[in-house]
């Protein structure tokens, strides 16, 4: 069954700790963390401190999706506020084989996200040595955007990965009209988060995802 990553960019941050555990006991597997700079992306959202204050409210697995430029100099805070996961961008990171060393020497487990229109090529070679491929269905920056087709993408990862252990995330204007379609492509996570935060009963909109 596909795993659901509710994103908090969408949640009422004034009651943070109560969203999270609303979002646990709707049955989501993870909690998507996403980390803008400002640089990266045009958007600012938070950074390591409001991660390991949420931490004690969940045993969820915590996927940290980092927007940010110098993700190596940050990866340790990031780890140690309780990351399970951590994804950082192919198009901004110059040494990613020195950036996934450094995540996995750490326990971490590690992602590379890629933007719409970037290439599953730019990643083939990382492939062996990773535990997720997030694809990316819009630009990176803002939650509440509209879907961009990614199945083929997702399609020739499928292929790609054959029998590799990765988790194919997709994040980004996922609905419950968008989800069966990457469902049917290979998509083993789904992130949303305006359709969950935004929806009366985040039970069934977990549900709706899922089927
Ligand atoms: C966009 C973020 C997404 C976003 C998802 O940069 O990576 O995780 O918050 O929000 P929705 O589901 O509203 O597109
Ligand atoms: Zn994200």
């Amino acid at each position: 069954m596909v795993k659901i990553s509710p994103s908090i960019l969408s949640s009422d941050f004034s009651k943070l700790a109560k969203e999270i555990k609303s979002i646990e006991k709707a049955g989501a597997e993870l909690v998507h963390l996403d980390v803008m700079d400002g640089h990266f992306v045009d958007n600012i959202s938070f950074g390591p401190a409001l991660i390991k204050s949420i931490r004690k409210c969940t045993n969820m697995i915590f996927d940290v999706h980092l927007m940010i430029d110098n993700v190596d100099k940050y990866i340790q805070d990031f780890i140690a506020a309780g990351a399970d996961i951590i994804t950082f961008h192919i198009e901004n990171t110059a040494k990613p084989l020195e950036t996934i060393n450094m995540i996995k020497s750490l326990g971490c487990k590690v992602g590379i996200a890629v933007k719409p229109n970037t290439k599953i090529s730019t990643i083939k070679k990382y492939l062996n040595l990773i535990d997720l491929v997030l694809i990316m269905s819009v630009e990176p920056g803002f939650s509440g955007q509209t879907y961009i087709s990614q199945e083929k993408k997702i399609k020739e990862l499928s292929k790609e990965i054959e029998k590799l252990p990765i988790e194919i995330e997709v994040d980004g204007g996922i609905n419950e009209k968008i989800s069966p379609k990457l469902i049917k492509a290979g998509a083993t996570i789904l992130v949303a988060g305006s359709y969950i935060f935004k929806s009366k009963n985040y039970k069934k909109a977990i549900k709706n995802l899922r089927s």
